[in-house]
């Protein structure tokens, strides 16, 4: 049984299957595409904010037949010390999937643990998995050969950074640059899986300091706020440290004539990226905020059927043995 905890967790041929699938399912009208959540319930459990993933999610479940329960972290048990594992065997009894966000990816690792449904990762404060499916379908449907595409990413080398990276790479994006603040890049373990899946499918991972020399010429221009939930009283610092990779026009100028601006929002307007930017002609943002709904309804038609047909990825986060897990230390009980 697979779940979905890591953009690492597709293969590169599984993930491409999956966006030519999102594609087709934006094409088709509610109420006459899959059926296959007809008549079972997915939980949605949020302990951090949501909009778009939270909505996407809800209209996902429903218009694949199925019923969403969209809940708070605190309206469970679980905030009166119930733990993750037991909460997942009893949830596993009720529905055909969870949808966790949370903060530690330890979090989703010990609801997998016991869960005996897919668990998805609806960003932790490592990856965010489900954005990641969106920018690269966004990303396929603006440019018809990712192996010319330059993506350069500005900012904080955070959760959607980390995804974007093992994403992209996955997609074969031609170059993905991570343009970061002296100690706020990308970590390490992830840039280096992205540059060794990167290997396999010519995909180039770059990290450096500097926004202009990034995004000349560049075809994506990303980027995601300074400040992410749970960081809040970092909000002064990370300001000061983060000006100067403000998405501006100037930047702009300096990419590539067909460059898309990408952002994962909620954006926060003339701080990470400049209002006439958002709202400028080279905008996809709200394209690709409208593709987080057929991303994530192709993403549980996959996990409910787990079939996407194809060959299956080496042993990832999600079927490694508990032994393997404790070994790596993923795991915090
Ligand atoms: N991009 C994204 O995940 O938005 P929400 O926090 O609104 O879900
Ligand atoms: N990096 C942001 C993404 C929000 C969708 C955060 O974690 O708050």
């Amino acid at each position: 049984m697979r779940h979905f905890l890591s953009s690492d967790d597709l293969s590169p041929a599984e993930q491409a299957v999956l966006i030519d699938r999102a594609i087709e399912m934006k094409q088709t009208a509610p109420g006459v595409g899959s059926r296959v959540l007809e008549g079972c319930s997915v939980g949605l459990i949020f302990e951090k904010p949501s909009t778009r993933t939270r909505i996407a999610f809800e209209a996902a479940v429903f218009e694949l037949g199925g019923h969403p329960i969209a809940l708070r972290a605190e309206e469970l048990q679980l905030d009166r010390g119930e733990t993750l594992e037991d909460t997942a065997k009893v949830l596993s009894g009720y529905l055909a999937a969870i949808v966790l966000r949370t903060f530690g990816q330890e979090r989703l690792d010990a609801l997998a643990e016991t869960s005996t449904i897919p668990v998805v990762n609806a960003l932790s404060d490592l990856e965010h998995p489900c954005q990641a499916l969106a920018d690269v379908m966004t990303i396929m449907e603006n440019f018809s050969d990712p192996s010319n595409v330059t993506v350069a990413y500005l900012g904080d080398g955070n959760n959607v950074c980390h995804s974007l990276l093992l994403a992209g790479a996955k997609a074969g994006i031609g170059k993905i640059i991570a343009a970061c603040p002296k100690g706020f890049e990308p970590i390490e373990p992830i840039v280096e899986r992205a540059a060794a899946i990167g290997v396999e499918t010519g995909c180039r991972i770059r990290v450096m300091n500097d926004p202009a020399k990034a995004t000349k010429g560049a075809q994506v221009l990303y980027t995601d706020v300074w400040v992410s939930m749970g960081q809040e009283e970092e909000q002064q610092m990370r300001r000061r440290v983060f000006q100067d990779y403000r998405l501006s026009s100037q930047l702009l100028a300096g990419a590539s004539p067909d460059a898309v601006v990408m952002h994962c929002l909620p954006a926060h307007r003339d701080e990470e990226i400049a209002s006439d930017v958002m709202d400028g002609p080279r905008s996809v943002i709200w394209e690709q905020a409208a593709n987080r709904l057929p991303a994530q309804k192709a993403l549980l038609e996959w996990l409910v059927t787990q079939d996407l047909g194809g060959p299956r990825p080496p042993a990832s986060s999600n079927n490694k043995t508990q032994k393997e897990k404790d070994k790596d230390g993923r795991r915090v009980r």
